[in-house]
């Protein structure tokens, strides 16, 4: 069976949504960026295999029909990561799945990457990364979910989202309500573009982005 392949599995969100996906027994894929990590997966009885977005990683696509990429070069470094992961990477993984007529590509976007310059002056190149990388998906052949969240927890999930910003109302979302949104993208069919906002909320994750 065609497998999930996961760029950033071993980040927060990524570990946690390889968790589900297993638990789910949804065939997955998890790139990691050495071989310390993939032994960790493996252990967990997770396929894994070592790539990185800034060199080699076609080879992690092989028999892999969907994509979810919830890679990121972190607070911690500097532009010129963010320039090489977040934008170079995920442009270089899209026209990788373009060319291997992948069936869905769910990418972990940001909350108003649409308006960098209204983004702290220290995140708007940040936004920018963000938006172009999803310009470039919606502009390809792949059908894409495209999901972003607001500021990111370590909250326990509630399994209840909102996926628009209303005025008045928080930013946060936890990971692992992020994670279970991947996983309720992958569910749905992938014959329509989305993009969707996700708030921690009222709303069950099953059905909360529905086509409709
Ligand atoms: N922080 C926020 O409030 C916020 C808000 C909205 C959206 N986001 C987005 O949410 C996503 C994930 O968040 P998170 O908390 O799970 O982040 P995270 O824990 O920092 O995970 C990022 C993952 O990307 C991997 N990575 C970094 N450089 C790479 C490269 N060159 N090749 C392959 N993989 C690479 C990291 O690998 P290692 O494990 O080896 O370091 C890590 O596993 C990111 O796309 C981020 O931009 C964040």
């Amino acid at each position: 069976m065609s497998k999930i392949l996961t760029i950033g599995a071993n980040g927060q969100i990524g570990r946690l949504f390889c968790q589900k996906a297993k638990d789910a027994e949804l065939p997955i894929r998890a790139m990691v960026r050495n071989d310390e990590q993939r032994a960790r997966f493996e252990a967990q009885g997770i396929e894994a295999v070592v790539g990185d977005l800034e060199g080699d990683f076609f080879h992690a696509f092989d028999g892999c029909d969907r994509v979810v990429f919830t890679a990121g070069s972190g607070g911690s470094t500097g532009g010129d990561k963010t320039l090489l992961v977040d934008l170079y990477g995920a442009i270089r993984a899209i026209s990788e799945s373009e060319a291997r007529d992948v069936d869905h590509f769910v990418m972990v976007s940001a909350l108003r990457a649409e308006q960098p310059l209204e983004a702290a002056p220290a995140m708007r190149h940040y936004m920018v990364a963000k938006l172009l990388a999803d310009q470039r998906l919606l502009e390809s052949d792949v059908p894409a979910t495209i999901l972003r969240p607001g500021r990111l927890t370590d909250e326990a999930g509630s399994g209840r989202v909102r996926t628009s910003l209303a005025a008045g109302e928080g930013f946060d979302v936890s990971r692992e309500n992020v994670a279970g949104c991947i996983l309720e993208a992958l569910r749905q069919p992938s014959t329509a573009n989305r993009v969707v906002d996700l708030l921690d909320g009222n709303t069950p994750i099953e059905g909360a982005f529905a086509e409709g």
